[in-house]
């Protein structure tokens, strides 16, 4: 094949690839409705975060936040559970249970309320601090088929914030939460966290 010849076909050849190119550019701009990712349904359980199968989201870790967290917080975010809710000694049973006393109390025992029955399912029959972190972040997810039909506390200065207030409702407030408890949320929920954040930048 002569030099002219081999010239002639990469030329096509590179004409061709542009051409390619600009229909596919073209053909996608035509067929792509604007902002497609904002406007696709967002499906439970599924990330679209493109880094591949991603672990279980869990709660953030809240007891190591209990001796600095804001009292008077928890008292303002308690309005979203007023609803509900009462927490003063003695107050009558809502919608939901009066939570009086409830920190490193029973689960489900107050008098007088019907509950669904599934708050033990898992974390064992005491609201110990970090059985509260994970039901407070999202109630259905810690005990499926829950009667409480509340969203959660995303945030988990909110949740530090709540359960700090909540112990202090109570004759003889329960302990802060020890070094070894601490350590032993951290352990179960830190890492997952931790990959949160690794994941983030392919999210985007
Ligand atoms: C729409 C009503 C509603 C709202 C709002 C609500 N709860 Fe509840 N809550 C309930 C019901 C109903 C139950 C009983 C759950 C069951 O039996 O499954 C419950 C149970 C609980 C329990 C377990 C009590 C026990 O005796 O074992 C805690 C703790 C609790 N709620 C805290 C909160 C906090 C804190 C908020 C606000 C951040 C909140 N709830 C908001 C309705 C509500």
């Amino acid at each position: 094949m002569g030099g002219m010849e081999f010239n002639k076909i990469f030329a096509a050849i590179l004409v061709a690839g542009i051409a390619a190119m600009m229909a596919g550019f073209v053909a996608e701009k035509l067929t792509k409705p604007h902002k497609l990712k904002e406007n696709a349904y967002p499906i439970e359980g599924v990330e679209v975060a493109g880094g591949g199968p991603k672990k279980e989201k869990l709660a953030e870790p809240v007891l190591a936040l209990l001796a600095q967290a804001d009292i008077a917080r928890g008292q303002k975010v308690s309005k979203a559970c007023a609803a509900c809710h009462t927490f003063d000694k003695g107050g009558a049973n809502g919608v939901g249970p009066n939570l009086w006393n409830l920190v490193g109390g029973k689960k489900q025992s107050v008098a007088g309320f019907s509950y669904s029955g599934v708050l033990n399912a898992q974390g064992g029959d005491v609201w110990s601090y970090a059985a509260l972190n994970k039901f407070l972040w999202k109630p259905k997810k810690y005990a499926p088929g829950t009667k409480m039909n509340y969203v959660g506390l995303k945030k988990p200065e909110d949740r530090a914030a709540m359960i700090a207030w909540l112990r202090t409702l109570a004759d003889s407030p329960k302990p802060l939460p020890s070094a070894s408890q601490i350590a032993a949320e951290e352990a179960e929920l830190a890492p997952a966290v931790e990959e949160t954040v690794e994941l983030a930048p392919s999210a985007h």
